[in-house]
């Protein structure tokens, strides 16, 4: 029992260890053209250019993507390209697109990403059904390595419903299937709280069709 305990807490300081390891590659900045990206994302406004816009049927809310990670961008782009997210429009929208116009795309939405911050994280105080969370998802909401989607602020029923898809194979990302199963769903609708009220947070820019008026 006590060499199981040990064991365990061995774990958690590798798990950690590992995790403060990573900024090395995590650093890696993507390449990415900010202008270009804003030149062909304007179909992609009707839906993330409108603050508190909304996907129909299932209703829930679309998510935010200024201040998010461009690399998690990029992934997410890719998983909805390959089918590991199963969603019929972003399926479309990111199908089209090559790996240079995700990169070009991500840094356009992304803007000034959030930044973890540790003084802050230890203000917080996430839910007791958080604690696995926290590790890869930062107790202030962002995500501790770029791949790692930030929370912070996102929408709260759009978290509801993607750690749903998760959990039913909508989504079939291995890592946060593993999590999802391990979340229940009074459990889901608190962690979803948290996450959501954090500041700062990610946001949706209003971004009228300005690629009607504007030449740049
Ligand atoms: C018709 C509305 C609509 C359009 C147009 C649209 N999106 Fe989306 N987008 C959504 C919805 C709804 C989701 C959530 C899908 C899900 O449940 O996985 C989403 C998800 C995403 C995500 C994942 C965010 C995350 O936190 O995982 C990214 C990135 C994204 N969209 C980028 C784009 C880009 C880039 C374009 C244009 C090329 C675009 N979207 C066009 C509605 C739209
Ligand atoms: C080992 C790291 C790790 C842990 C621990 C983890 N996640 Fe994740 N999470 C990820 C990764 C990576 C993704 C992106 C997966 C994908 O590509 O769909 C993700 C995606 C998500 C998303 C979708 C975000 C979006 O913008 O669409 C939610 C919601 C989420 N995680 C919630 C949680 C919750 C709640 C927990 C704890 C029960 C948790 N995660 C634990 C790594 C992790």
């Amino acid at each position: 029992m006590a060499s199981w305990i040990r064991s365990g807490v061995v774990t958690a300081a590798l798990a950690c260890a590992a995790l403060q390891a990573t900024p090395t590659w995590a650093q890696e900045a993507l390449h990415g053209d900010p202008v270009h990206g804003k030149a062909i994302s304007y179909t992609c406004l009707g839906c993330h250019g409108i603050p508190g816009y909304r996907n129909a049927f299932p209703n829930y809310s679309v998510p935010k993507l200024e201040g998010q990670h461009p690399e998690y961008i990029v992934a997410a782009l890719q998983a909805y390209k390959n089918g590991e997210r199963s969603h019929m429009t972003m399926h479309s929208q990111a199908a089209s697109l090559s790996e240079q116009d995700m990169a070009d795309i991500a840094v356009f939405f992304a803007g000034k990403a959030l930044q973890a911050s540790a003084p802050a994280a230890a203000a917080n105080h996430p839910p007791a059904a958080a604690a696995l969370c926290v590790a890869c998802h930062g107790a202030d909401g962002v995500g501790v390595v770029p791949q790692y989607p930030t929370l912070a602020g996102q929408h709260q029923d759009y978290l509801v419903r993607e750690l749903a898809e998760y959990k039913n194979g909508g989504r079939r990302n291995a890592v946060m299937a593993g999590m999802a199963n391990q979340v229940k769903d009074a459990d889901a609708d608190a962690i979803a709280a948290y996450y959501s009220s954090l500041k700062p947070s990610l946001q949706t820019l209003e971004r009228p069709l300005t690629f009607l008026s504007s030449t740049h």
